[in-house]
């Protein structure tokens, strides 16, 4: 068998390659092994259940540039140790569903998920963000199988409904354009939207659970 190590003692072991370049390899492959799990875990549930919980779903590695700035903006060390250890959120995955209930579901499923372990929850779904958003974050330690070692990897997971995800894909716009300085008129204004869109989530999901009980009778 393998021999487990972390990405630091890989990285050691292999002094003739770029340490970053192997290190941005092995969050790649923990992408891919993720989204695959996740694949079989849909295509399960619907051959199984005929059950369809998730609708999209993304992978991003984070580029260097934006590595750094977090690394220098949490006044770490420029280098692989830190990023290693502090930057959590290398390897993302996103996924969307429909219904809010879905995304409590999915990560129980996830979580249940052999060779996989939960390091940490942020919920913001019961305790939303000042700005609005919700979400329901996981980070995860997924084992990267490769030829001579396995290396348990971090990668953050997002999942939210697609409501959410379109105000978090505006809200990131707007953020963005004014780099954090944006006029307090798109605050009030996304901090209403993010109101209407939890009405609309709660709404959509107890249609789609009366239209599930009246297909149960
Ligand atoms: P980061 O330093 O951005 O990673 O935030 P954090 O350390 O507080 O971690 P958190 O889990 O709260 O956020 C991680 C990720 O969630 C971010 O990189 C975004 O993708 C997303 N996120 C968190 N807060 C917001 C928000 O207010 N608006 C949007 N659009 N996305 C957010
Ligand atoms: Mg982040």
């Amino acid at each position: 068998m393998a021999e487990e190590m972390s990405i630091r003692e890989y990285i050691r072991r292999k002094p003739r390659e770029d340490g970053f370049e192997t290190a941005m390899f092995i969050y790649q492959s923990a992408l891919t092994q993720m989204s695959s799990r996740i694949e079989v875990l849909n295509n399960e549930l619907n051959h199984v259940y005929s059950y369809n919980p998730i609708e999209y779903v993304k992978t991003r590695l984070k580029t260097p540039e934006s590595i750094m700035k977090k690394l220098r903006k949490q006044g770490h060390d420029i280098g692989i140790d830190d990023m290693i250890e502090y930057v959590n959120d290398i390897a993302g995955v996103r996924i969307t569903c429909s219904f809010f209930s879905e995304i409590q579901f999915l990560a129980a499923m996830l979580a249940r998920q052999d060779n996989l372990t939960v390091l940490s929850i942020k919920d913001y779904l019961g305790h939303p963000k000042e700005s609005g958003y919700k979400s329901y974050h996981m980070l995860l330690l997924v084992p990267v199988g490769l030829a001579d070692a396995v290396v348990p990897t971090k990668v953050e997971v997002q999942i939210r409904t697609m409501a959410m995800d379109f105000w978090a894909s505006l809200e990131h716009k707007i953020y963005y354009k004014y780099e954090g300085n944006a006029p307090d008129y798109f605050a009030r204004e996304l901090r209403e939207c993010a109101s209407i869109i939890s009405k609309l989530d709660a709404k959509m999901m107890s249609l789609n659970d009366a239209m599930k009980k009246m297909d149960g009778e």
